[in-house]
């Protein structure tokens, strides 16, 4: 599947992720920069903030509760398409996915 990843400045970078992969993955395993994912993907950190696209927020799950606590402790304010990139498993459902890079994860 193929995700978007825009910075604050606007720059897009569009990859194809592995399905089974995390959308956080995505991002570090293709040097894109804007997230830290201190804790590996555990839901733990909330430094794999990711603000999603509107235009396809639709092809996501709503965030199990592990994932909704943590994201109360975002370093930019949390916003109703707030997620947490490493608790967004990639599948084929995915494909086109759009997500924005926060100003600063801590
Ligand atoms: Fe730590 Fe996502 S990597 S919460």
């Amino acid at each position: 599947p193929n995700i978007t990843y825009v910075t604050v400045d606007g720059a897009a970078r569009s990859v194809e992720v592995p399905a089974g992969t995390s959308v956080m993955r995505g991002a570090t395993s293709n040097d894109i920069d804007g997230i830290v994912a201190q804790c590996g993907g555990n839901a733990q950190c909330a430094t794999c903030h990711v603000y999603v696209d509107e235009a396809t927020i639709d092809k996501l799950e709503p965030a199990q509760p592990n994932e909704d606590d943590m994201l109360d402790f975002t370093a930019c304010q949390r916003r109703p398409n707030s997620r947490l990139s490493c608790q967004l498993k990639v599948t084929s459902a995915l494909d086109g996915l759009i997500v924005h890079l926060p100003e600063r994860q801590n």
